[in-house]
């Protein structure tokens, strides 16, 4: 095996893999932020439920800006690549439930990008 190979050989640890933009701007900001819209105690809420579930193939990682900041709290899941707009816990909760234990798409928290 050539050294560039090695870096093919690592092993996959997730099942689904979920990024949460922590990017946080002044509220008077003319981008908005993530962070702005309540992000951090949602993606605390999902750490924390992951862990105490113990949904070890769920990978949670925080993340900086996604460019659509006015539309946040944003949450991106691969390996579906579906970008999220969580604004509730319970919204976290049913994230949890739905997509990542019973493997569906929470429709109604999809954001839809219009071209
Ligand atoms: S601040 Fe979250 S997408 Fe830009």
């Amino acid at each position: 095996m050539a050294d560039d190979d090695a870096a093919l050989e690592i092993p996959q640890l997730y099942k689904y893999h979920a990024f949460g933009c922590m990017t946080q701007r002044p509220p008077s900001h003319p981008r908005g932020s993530c962070g702005a819209l309540g992000a951090q105690p949602l993606w605390e809420r999902l750490a924390k439920t992951l862990e105490t579930q113990r949904l070890a193939e769920v990978g949670f990682t925080a993340a900086g800006c996604f460019g659509f900041c006015s539309a946040g709290p944003l949450l991106v899941v691969y390996p579906e690549g579906i970008w999220y707009r969580p604004t509730t816990a319970a919204d976290i909760d049913e994230i949890v439930e739905q997509h990542f234990k019973q493997g569906k798409r929470v429709d109604r928290l999809v954001m839809v990008l219009q071209r």
